[in-house]
């Protein structure tokens, strides 16, 4: 493992893995059984740790828990077979966590601690990767001020945790999705770009308005005008128009989507024209009405591919055309599904070994 870095390990005398039940387990429900704990003060980080998954204590006076500064990762570890544990482009999310990490005045987590940490956790709690079709181990990085402080400033203190949590499928159907017009998830000088706790959080007010219209997630629009699609859900969002798979295009306002970036360098190996560039609402649903929209789908690390079955706009529900088997995003789905499961050749070098 990595020489420059010591992690002390204090492991659990009681592992909950033959409680585990994958069957229909809801996703982020249960947690593997240890977590990597690295604590940032004194502008260094250290006293890097696994230890049980467990509560710890907080003062009421943690600065997260007033100001958010909290950022988090979200990725996949995969069964690769004959007990292989292969994670899906983590130093992708390490990156991003550090613009995160930038843009919410946090401290950078050296790559070292990311990178040994995860695989030290993973290599400790391997068993823990589910082995059934469609499951993973979802992994959660995240990083919090620790600050026992309620002055506004950036915390002079951190703590970043990683732990895992064996997950099944996101979304069990094709989704039913709303254009939002008044709400917004990001805006110019916004942190829509961030993976921001607080991103999340003001997600949710407008995501449960129209889960009571029976909608399971909103379409984001641009701040500004409302004209331009961004991002659906949790996730980012793709048109396949004839041959071409549009997008919004990334920037501050998008967050930089790692299962998007896979499924867009795909498709441009496989011929399709990619274009990222703004989608304005109009356009597609013109698209829908005049029968060229051939599909539509959310990508994510959570779902990987979330096809979208009915989008609701002004009021009006466009219902998209049946897929079938050998429909791009089920395509995609299925090279992804085999690539991170080491079935296929990883010609991109995207997973990582365990
Ligand atoms: C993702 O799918 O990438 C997400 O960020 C979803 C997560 C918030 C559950």
């Amino acid at each position: 493992m990595i020489e420059t870095l010591t992690i002390k390990k204090s492991l659990t005398s009681n592992s909950r893995l033959s409680e585990l039940e994958m069957d229909g387990i809801k996703f982020g429900s249960y947690y593997s059984d240890h977590m990597f704990v690295a604590d940032y003060r004194n502008g260094a980080w250290g006293e890097c740790r696994i230890v049980p998954f467990e509560s710890f204590k907080m003062s009421p006076a943690m600065s997260v828990l007033h100001y958010g500064q909290s950022i988090f990762e979200g990725l996949k570890a995969y069964s690769g077979g004959n007990g292989k544990v292969l994670v899906f482009r983590p130093i992708d999310n390490f990156l991003r966590m550090n613009e995160s990490a930038a843009r919410m005045c946090m401290p950078d987590i050296p790559e070292e601690i990311f990178m040994g940490g995860l695989k030290e956790l993973l290599d400790l709690d391997r068993s823990w990767v589910p082995t059934d079709e469609g499951t993973s181990l979802y992994i959660r990085p995240f990083m919090f001020a620790t600050d026992e402080f309620i002055g506004v400033r950036p915390s002079l203190t951190y703590r970043f945790i990683i732990f895992t949590s064996p997950a099944g499928t996101y979304y069990s159907e094709p989704v039913k999705v709303k254009v939002e017009k008044y709400f917004s998830r990001a805006f110019p000088g916004g942190t829509g770009a961030a993976k921001a706790a607080g991103n999340y959080a003001a997600s949710l007010y407008p995501a449960k308005l129209a889960q009571q219209e029976g909608y399971h997630q909103l379409i984001w629009t641009d701040g500004l005008t409302h004209k331009y699609i961004e991002e659906a859900g949790t996730m980012n969002i793709m048109f396949l128009i004839g041959n071409r798979l549009i997008t919004s295009k990334g920037g501050e306002t998008v967050l930089d989507g790692i299962t998007r970036k896979s499924v867009l360098q795909l498709a441009s190996e496989w011929g399709y024209k990619v274009e990222e560039r703004s989608v304005s609402v109009s356009e597609i649903i013109d698209a829908v009405e005049k029968g060229t929209l051939k599909e539509a789908f959310g990508t994510g690390t959570a779902a990987t591919i979330a096809q979208i079955a009915i989008i609701n706009n002004d009021g009006q529900d466009y219902q998209l055309p049946p897929l079938d088997e050998g429909a791009f995003s089920n395509r995609v789905l299925k090279e992804l599904t085999d690539i991170k499961t080491g079935k296929i050749e990883d010609r991109h070098n995207w997973n990582v070994s365990i």
